[in-house]
């Protein structure tokens, strides 16, 4: 395995691998790996000749009030996880050698931005399209892998993909979760123990809707008022949205339709604070 930290330093090092016609599997990550990360690495592993897995904690996606200064790093403990998981290139960056000056090019996607954390973290899915668009021309995979953690940022990739014509195929790959079903992130690490024990909440709530949905009793308005109702009996939980919409389209669907609404998937989205930590989660269901 081998680190690289200029552009042109890994793209030497695929030059090689392409001319032998090998197929490129890419995880794009902020680093500090758990075992998400690791488990689409083991999906890249798999179905690729080379894993390139890039470490660069984005700027452009952080907003001004977010917490880009703290976001937490550990690029050895990232090497031993990227070793373990078999990868044969880590790109780690600097800011610098991605923006050598502020891009002014910019990727907006319309629509399935609109909602969710498009709306309470403006401009944050500009930051993500315009990252992902420069590390896919950089790397150039055959595959990208993605955890529908965040689902939001799937439809977003797989819109630029499309429009844009872009000549890499999207994996999306399953949420991993604790033991007691709290979604794993990087941010988990925040949480104080008494935030760490009620953020459970998220993924029991996610679970009773789930229930709920296949009962086929209530409609998509009364599983939405039963998930709140249970987020907000942890005393800690704030939530900042909890959507149910079309997948991958995000469309506001009629909550009165469900359970008939039968054509499309549906995500049940929502992302809830403790203290200042907002976690996100969601489910899909087959409609
Ligand atoms: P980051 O938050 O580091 O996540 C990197 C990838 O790991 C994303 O595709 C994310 O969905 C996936 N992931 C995180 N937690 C997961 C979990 N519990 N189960 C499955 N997959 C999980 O997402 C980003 O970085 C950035 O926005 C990035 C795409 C790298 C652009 O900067």
């Amino acid at each position: 395995m081998i680190t690289c930290h200029t552009i042109s330093d890994l793209q030497q090092q695929l030059q090689d691998y392409r001319s032998e016609g090998k197929q490129v599997g890419f995880v794009p990550t902020m680093g500090y790996l758990h075992a998400g990360h690791a488990s689409l690495l083991h999906n890249a592993r798999q179905n690729n000749d080379i894993v390139v897995l890039s470490i660069f904690v984005n700027p452009l996606q952080f907003g001004v009030n977010e917490d880009l200064d703290r976001y937490p790093r550990n690029m050895q403990q990232d090497t031993e996880v990227a070793r373990n998981s078999g990868v044969d290139i880590i790109f780690a960056p600097t800011v610098e050698e991605m923006y050598p000056q502020q891009p002014l090019t910019k990727i907006t996607v319309a629509q399935v931005t609109d909602l969710l954390c498009g709306a309470t973290r403006p401009g944050h899915f500009d930051g993500v399209g315009i990252v992902v668009t420069k590390l896919f021309h950089i790397v150039k995979p055959d595959r990208a892998y993605f955890g529908m953690k965040d689902a939001q940022q799937v439809a977003v990739v797989e819109t630029i993909v499309r429009d844009l014509n872009m000549d890499v195929e999207i994996v999306r790959c399953p949420i991993i979760r604790e033991p007691d079903g709290l979604a794993l992130s990087s941010r988990n690490v925040y949480l104080s123990a008494e935030q760490r024990a009620q953020a459970v909440i998220i993924s029991e709530s996610l679970a009773y809707a789930e229930q709920l949905f296949l009962a086929k009793e209530m409609t998509g308005e009364q599983i939405v008022e039963q998930v709140r109702q249970k987020l907000q009996s942890a005393s800690l939980a704030r939530i900042d949205y909890l959507q149910l919409l079309s997948y991958p389209q995000l469309k506001q669907i009629d909550l009165h339709d469900i359970p008939a609404h039968l054509e499309e998937q549906l995500l049940l989205a929502t992302a809830v604070y403790f203290g200042e930590t907002r976690l996100i989660d969601n489910c899909l269901w087959e409609g």
